[in-house]
């Protein structure tokens, strides 16, 4: 990675300090040589404050213990069936990737720690065929997993759960760590697989909403591999049990990991959740709530005050961010057609909710906005926060001349001296 690209990465850092990742690593990276180099990047993470979870799958390694023992497994993914001798092939051979992860998370000075955390029952007679020791994860001991992860340890877990019996069962490693990663509330579940993402008729998915993959793996399931199709029904199932964001990488890549998780424009596949739903735009009736919202910074000259018949003419280009239906921030895009600008105004977010990101929502809200209607530079006028401006949002500081005539007219007749905060949006 670049230095140039540290300004970027450290964008990130406040928001993902003491935040949850999981990472499920597929069985042929683990045994890999890229592991080494996996496992490097974990360690950033951790000296991030990022709290990590590795949740590991066993196929390759069950299936070339079977060669080795000539035995005939009779199931290799975790969610067919599972008889004894295939089960003892798989504690085997998924307890010594356990050990490998272990072992490179000692060579990274990381404190890493294996323990009884999932919870699994038989998945049963399905059909009339009993999958036998195939188990589903019934339960994931949360509270084990954060003390550990509070502890600044890195918890490891195989594809395998226990019952309250003390039985084991096979579960399949893919929907384990969706099951963690709903339980731990992460905020980033990624899939580090050998290949660079998910396909869809050879096509790579780069960047794509929860409910768009749904449609598509309804519509066209044949368009996905088998694999490919799996993972992505465990993506959607990931983002609509609250995880906003899931990615898949190649985990062969050298830094695949920390470019798809500090970049935006990652290598591999993102699938995300709905992050605007909190956001709509504003009708008529809301001018009332926009004044009584931004009141406070009007009158501590942080936003110019607008009279409300200015308010209700323009009050098309507001949106609101709600919570339980009560308006806590706003902000506006006006747009400037002829000169193929936009200007972002009026961002307020209520004392109450300050810093929960809820501003950096309604910048990214207000770009992709800008960016779909093909405007060429976004601009922003701000006395009290063109720090915020710059560091959140990444715009640079400009001059009154960079500003539409109309605009800069304005600009000189009120006399508040605002800094003038510009995006290039190419
Ligand atoms: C500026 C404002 C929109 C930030 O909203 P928010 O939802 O609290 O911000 P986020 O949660 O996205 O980000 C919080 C981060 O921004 C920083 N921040 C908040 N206000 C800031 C300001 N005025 N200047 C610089 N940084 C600021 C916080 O310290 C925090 O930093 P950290 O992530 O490094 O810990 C909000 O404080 C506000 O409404 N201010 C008054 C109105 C205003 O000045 N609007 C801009 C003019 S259009």
């Amino acid at each position: 990675m670049k230095l140039t690209d540290l300004r970027g990465i450290l964008q990130y850092i406040p928001q993902f300090r003491e935040k949850t990742f999981i990472l499920a690593i597929d069985a042929g990276i683990v045994a890999s040589d890229s592991l080494a180099t996996l496992l490097l990047d974990v360690a950033l993470l951790r000296s991030l404050n990022i709290r990590v979870v590795l949740v590991h799958g066993a196929a390759e390694q069950i299936r070339a213990l079977a060669d080795e023992r000539g035995v005939a497994a009779s199931d290799i993914e975790g969610t067919g069936i599972t008889d004894a001798a295939t089960l003892d092939l798989a504690i085997t051979a998924a307890n010594r990737l356990t050990h490998d992860l272990l072992e490179g998370l000692s060579a990274n000075d990381l404190r890493g720690a294996c323990g009884n955390v999932i919870v699994a029952h038989p998945l049963g007679v399905i059909q009339g065929v009993d999958h036998l020791f195939t188990g589903r994860v019934e339960r994931v001991d949360a509270e084990f997993l954060q003390s550990l992860l509070a502890q600044g340890v890195v918890p490891v877990l195989p594809p395998l759960g226990i019952d309250g019996d003390g039985k084991t069962y096979r579960v399949n490693s893919d929907a384990m760590a969706v099951a963690v990663a709903e339980q731990l509330k992460a905020v980033k579940l990624v899939f580090v697989t050998p290949q660079p993402g998910l396909f869809h008729r050879g096509q790579p998915i780069r960047q794509m909403l929860v409910g768009e993959l749904a449609r598509l793996v309804d519509r066209d399931a044949a368009g996905f591999t088998s694999e490919m199709l799996s993972r992505a029904h465990h993506a959607v199932r990931a983002c609509q049990n609250g995880v906003p964001r899931v990615h898949v990488i190649n985990g062969t890549l050298d830094e695949g990991l920390l470019a798809e998780v500090f970049d935006n424009h990652g290598l591999g596949t993102l699938i995300h959740a709905n992050e605007y739903e909190n956001i709509r735009p504003a009708k008529k009736k809301d001018v009332q709530a926009i004044q009584l919202l931004t009141r406070q910074a009007v009158e501590a000259d942080e936003l110019l005050k607008r009279p409300r018949n200015a308010l209700e003419k323009s009050v098309s280009d507001y949106y609101i961010f709600e919570i339980d239906k009560n308006p806590v921030a706003c902000v506006a895009l006006h747009v400037y057609p002829e000169q193929n600008q936009g200007e972002l105004a009026s961002l307020y977010v209520s004392a109450s909710h300050e810093n929960q990101g809820i501003g950096r929502k309604l910048l990214q809200f207000v770009e992709s906005r800008a960016r779909e209607a093909g405007l060429k530079a976004l601009f922003a006028l701000s006395t009290q926060a063109s720090t915020y401006f710059q560091s959140k949002g990444r715009f640079v500081e400009g001059a009154p001349d960079d500003l539409p005539p109309a605009r800069r007219e304005k600009y000189e007749q009120s006399g508040r001296n605002s800094k003038v905060l510009i995006k290039k949006l190419d």
